[in-house]
């Protein structure tokens, strides 16, 4: 028997692809692949490929084409490389395409899948951060439907009955106007209770620790300097056509609620959940449906008191920032977006202080770059300057070391 849907995984190597493909290995009967695309594991890539039976496959290193070619051979599964051979992928007719690509490199893949008219369950924030504008104008466009799988914003897509994934930012039918606000909650990350003086000392390697979650390199460093829930707000705009002060941000260290959304009668629905992706994964791969796929009971009694606190600024300044940068608008997002890979970078290379991840980001936004941002091009024009910038203040900033 066909399975009921096909999906195709952008980023299928990394840590959201391989929840995906954990979630189509126990359903097989639900979800076949079409395609796989991955950044330079083509080992990875590889022994996907063997398992899961794509189509085809793309690697975005065009060096490591001929290798992969090889050790797939004897499959029956066409391979291609480099950037637009990927992002061709992402537009073959499939039921949901995984946009699980790490960074701005996810943006040209999300663009074609949105521009095909596709479902898209979309992890990759950063595409939405920087070029949210252009994303949803196209969605409208195009009839494609973005279904959140960042974990907060699938909890409120899952509690607000009138938002069902229609296209992003469509006020009519994503029932706007019955809601007060939502609320994304944080775990404030590994540095929560640190005493702030001793943030200039933290290294990468316990910065890429997380409490609660498990996950890529540079989403972990962007927890604990909570970077990361900048971005989610900044998401959650673009998502689900809300202003900034319509997307409230708690600390809820527990992560047993991972959103709510509360309505204009009083009520406030919330979701709880484990710390385990594969539940908002798998809630938009059965989208409208759900998916039994044995999630660990969840025991509220063992986790007995639920705390919330406000985002201390002091403690996590990158926050502040990127809340500034959404309510700036304009190229600000996509500025803030592009100099916190650069620094989180140079802070993982041991080039910066953990506290001059926040310091580049300011910098470089305060250098006032300006422009349009109504194409893909420009974006990645903006993106380019910004990094530019910020690769020039880690070089020349002593200011920003340890
Ligand atoms: N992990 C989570 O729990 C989580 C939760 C919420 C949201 N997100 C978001 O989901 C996205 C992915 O995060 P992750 O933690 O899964 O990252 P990750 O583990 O680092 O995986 C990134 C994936 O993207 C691929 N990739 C990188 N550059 C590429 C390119 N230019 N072209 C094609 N593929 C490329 C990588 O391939 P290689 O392996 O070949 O390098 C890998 O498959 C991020 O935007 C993150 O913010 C993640």
């Amino acid at each position: 028997m066909a399975a009921e849907k096909k999906i195709t995984v952008l980023g299928a190597t990394g840590s959201i692809g391989q929840s995906a493909l954990a979630l189509v290995r126990q359903n097989e009967e639900k979800f076949s692949v079409q395609a796989l695309v991955a950044g330079k594991n083509y080992h990875g890539l590889a022994a996907l490929a063997r398992e899961f039976h794509p189509k085809i496959i793309g690697i975005h290193d065009e060096s490591k084409h001929s290798e992969l070619r090889n050790l797939v051979s004897d499959l029956d599964c066409d391979v291609v490389a480099g950037e637009q051979a990927c992002s061709n992928i992402a537009t073959i007719p499939v039921n949901l395409v995984i946009a699980g690509i790490s960074g701005l490199a996810g943006l040209p893949s999300v663009m074609a899948a949105v521009c095909s008219g596709q479902t898209i369950a979309i992890a990759n924030k950063e595409s939405l951060v920087s070029a949210g504008a252009v994303l949803t104008q196209k969605a409208n466009e195009f009839g494609a439907h973005i279904l959140p799988i960042d974990s907060e914003h699938n909890a409120v897509f899952q509690c607000w009955g009138g938002w069902k994934g229609h296209q992003a930012g469509n006020i009519e039918t994503g029932k706007i106007a019955e809601i007060s606000h939502i609320c994304l909650t944080a775990s404030g990350g590994p540095f929560l209770t640190l005493p702030i003086p001793e943030f200039l000392s933290i290294t990468p390697e316990a910065a890429v620790k997380h409490p609660n979650w498990s996950m890529g390199q540079k989403i972990s460093v962007d927890s604990a300097t909570m970077m990361n829930k900048g971005l989610e707000v900044i998401e959650a705009h673009w998502l689900f056509g809300l202003e900034s002060r319509h997307i409230d941000v708690l600390v809820h260290p527990q992560q047993a609620i991972h959103g709510m959304v509360y309505f204009h009668d009083g009520s406030i629905i919330a979701h709880l959940g484990g710390t385990d992706m594969r539940t908002p994964i798998s809630y938009a791969m059965a989208w409208p449906d759900r998916l039994d796929w044995g999630a660990e009971p969840f025991d509220l009694a063992a986790i007995s008191v639920l705390t919330f606190e406000a985002v201390d600024s002091e403690r996590f300044p990158c926050f502040t920032l990127a809340r500034q940068a959404l309510e700036a608008g304009g190229v600000a997002p996509a500025v803030l977006n592009a100099a916190n890979e650069v620094a989180v970078n140079a802070f993982l290379q041991g080039k910066i202080a953990f506290t001059g991840i926040a310091a580049v980001v300011d910098a470089t936004l305060a250098t006032g770059l300006a422009g349009d941002l109504a194409t893909i091009e420009a974006v990645f024009a903006i993106d380019q300057s910004a990094r530019k910038q910020a690769h020039d203040l880690v070089a020349k900033g002593s200011v920003f070391k340890n």
